[in-house]
């Protein structure tokens, strides 16, 4: 695995852009998975619509592991050398940031049309950091990370997708 330098910043650059990316998302996959938890739990994900988001929940599981898997994988990487304790830290502090945007969002009495636009604006955000964490990919030719970030990019699509139409269903 070898690195190159396409872009203008410094490699060095690159590779804390893309631990934070990696932090970033990996914590955003873990507050997911707890958001519809807990979204289930208060009752507000019935029926048809708890499935689908417990399908989105066990994909963004997998999701957490393929990043797992392609971190370590880096950080034993002797040209690279991710930073796992970095990585670690910011995707604790990202969990956190989401968990308590979450709360604020859904407030006291939360219902159930609250609960879907908000796992709207939780995916709508990891399509986002996908996007970008696939643009920083470029700039290293590891071809493992780039075809795992690209993978999870295009279910994350597809999840938000799936979350507008859950939340135009219930609103109709
Ligand atoms: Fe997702």
């Amino acid at each position: 695995m070898s690195k190159s330098s396409k872009s203008s910043k410094s490699s060095k650059e690159n590779q804390k852009n893309l631990e934070k990316k990696l932090g970033e998302v990996l914590g955003l996959e873990r507050a997911n998975q707890k958001a519809v938890e807990e979204m289930i739990s208060m009752k507000l994900l019935k029926s048809d619509t708890k499935d689908k988001a417990k399908e989105i929940q066990d994909e963004a599981n997998s999701h957490e592991e393929k990043l797992q898997k392609v971190i370590s994988q880096l950080s034993e990487d002797s040209d690279i050398k991710l930073n796992q304790d970095t990585i670690k830290d910011i995707a604790k502090e990202t969990e956190k940031k989401a968990t308590k945007m979450m709360k604020t969002y859904l407030g006291d009495e939360p219902d159930t049309s609250e609960a879907l636009e908000f796992l709207c604006l939780a995916e709508g955000g990891e399509v986002t950091h996908y996007e970008v964490l696939s643009s920083i990919s470029k700039n290293f030719e590891i071809k493992e990370l780039s075809s795992t970030v690209n993978s999870i990019l295009k279910e994350e699509q597809d999840h938000l997708q799936s979350c507008l139409n859950l939340a135009k269903e219930n609103a109709s």
